[in-house]
C-alpha cells in the first residue's frame, strides 16, 4: 500500500495503472475510520483493480470552527486499517494541496441542498461538492462509494456528478451499526459514557417507528418520532423529516412516493449526530 500526499504523485502513480487496463474505485473519507467506511472499502476492494482511499480533513465543509478542531484525527491506526483490508493507495494531502488558491465555486443543489441539512449547515454542502470534486479531478475513478448513512450528501454527489458531466458510478452502501444499532460515526468517539447510552435511543426510536408507520399516518409516524427524541434530557432535535428518497422533498402520505426515508439530525450533549431509516424502498 502507497501512502501518497500529492496531486501530482497521484497521477503518475494512476496512470501506470490506467495504461495496464485497470479500473480504479476511490473511496473519499475523512479519517478516524471505523467499520462503516470499511464497508464501502470492501465493496470497492471487491469491485475495482485498484482501490483508492483519500483521507482529507477537509475545512471548506465546517460551518463549525469548534467541530473541525475536534474533529478526530488518526493517519497511522487509519492506514494500519486500509493495509489489512487490500487498500492500493492511501491519499492523504495537506490543505495547501487540496487548496492551493481558495475555491471560490459555488454549487448550486437546489432543492436537494433546501432542506433537512441544507439550512442548519450552511455552506456544508458546497464544502463537499468542492473537495470531492477536487478529488474526482484528481483520481479520475471508475467508480466512487458513498454510504447512505449521509443519505442527502449521497444524493448531492449523485447530482454533482451529473451536473459536471462525469462518468463515474456513484456507488451507495448501507449503513453499518453498532451492535446495539447506533449508526457508526467518527463523531461516537467523541461522546462521554453517559451520551453514548442515551444515543441508543436514536436508532431504537427509528426501527420502533418502522413498525409504528405499518397502521399509522406519516403524520402520526412523524410526530411519533419528535415527541419520543423531544422527551430525553440532553438531545435537541434539529430535524426529522420524511422524505421522497430521491427528491429529498417532504412527502405527506405514505402513496406519495415508492422511495420514503426518514431522517433525523440531532445534538446529544454538544456532538451532532444523524441517522436515516427506509420506511419504503424500491426492490
Ligand atoms: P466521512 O464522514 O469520513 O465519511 C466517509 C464516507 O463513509 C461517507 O460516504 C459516509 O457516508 C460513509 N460512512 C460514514 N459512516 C458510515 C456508516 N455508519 N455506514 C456506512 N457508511 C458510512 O462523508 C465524509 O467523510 C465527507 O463529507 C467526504 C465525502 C469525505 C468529503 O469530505
Amino acid at each position: 500500500m502507497k501512502v501518497i500526499n500529492t496531486i501530482s504523485e497521484l497521477r503518475a502513480e494512476l496512470s501506470l495503472h490506467r495504461a495496464d487496463g485497470k479500473t480504479i474505485g476511490l473511496v473519499p473519507t475523512m479519517g478516524a475510520l471505523h467499520n462503516g467506511h470499511l464497508s464501502l472499502v470492501h465493496r470497492c476492494v471487491a469491485g475495482n483493480d485498484i482501490t483508492v482511499v483519500s483521507i482529507f480533513v477537509n475545512p471548506t465543509q465546517f460551518n463549525d470552527k469548534n467541530d473541525l478542531a475536534n474533529y478526530p484525527r488518526n493517519l497511522s491506526a487509519d492506514c494500519a486499517l486500509l493495509e489489512q483490508a487490500d487498500v492500493d493507495i492511501v491519499f492523504a494531502p495537506e490543505v495547501s494541496e487540496m487548496y492551493p488558491e481558495p475555491d471560490n465555486r459555488v454549487f448550486d443543489f437546489h432543492p436537494l441542498d433546501s432542506v433537512m441539512e441544507g439550512p442548519f449547515r450552511p455552506g456544508h454542502f458546497n464544502g463537499v461538492a468542492q473537495i470531492v470534486s477536487k478529488l474526482f479531478y484528481a483520481v479520475e475513478p471508475d467508480a466512487a462509494y458513498f454510504g447512505e448513512k449521509d443519505f442527502q450528501q449521497l444524493a448531492i454527489i449523485r447530482n454533482m456528478v451529473q451536473q459536471l458531466n462525469l462518468k463515474i458510478n456513484i456507488v451507495g452502501c448501507p449503513i453499518v451499526r453498532e451492535p446495539d444499532g447506533l449508526a457508526m460515526s467518527s463523531r461516537n468517539m467523541l461522546l462521554t459514557a453517559e451520551e453514548r447510552e442515551r444515543a441508543l435511543i436514536i436508532s431504537r426510536t427509528l426501527f420502533d417507528s418502522l413498525r409504528f408507520a405499518a397502521d399509522n399516518t406519516l403524520d402520526d409516524t412523524k410526530s411519533y418520532v419528535e415527541d419520543k427524541i423531544n422527551a430525553v434530557n440532553g438531545f435537541r432535535l434539529e430535524y426529522f423529516s420524511i422524505v421522497n428518497g430521491y427528491t429529498l422533498q417532504p412527502v405527506s402520505n405514505w402513496d406519495d412516493a415508492d422511495y420514503i426515508v426518514g431522517c433525523i439530525a440531532l445534538f446529544c450533549g454538544n456532538i451532532r449526530l444523524i441517522d436515516n431509516i427506509k420506511y419504503k424502498e424500491v426492490e
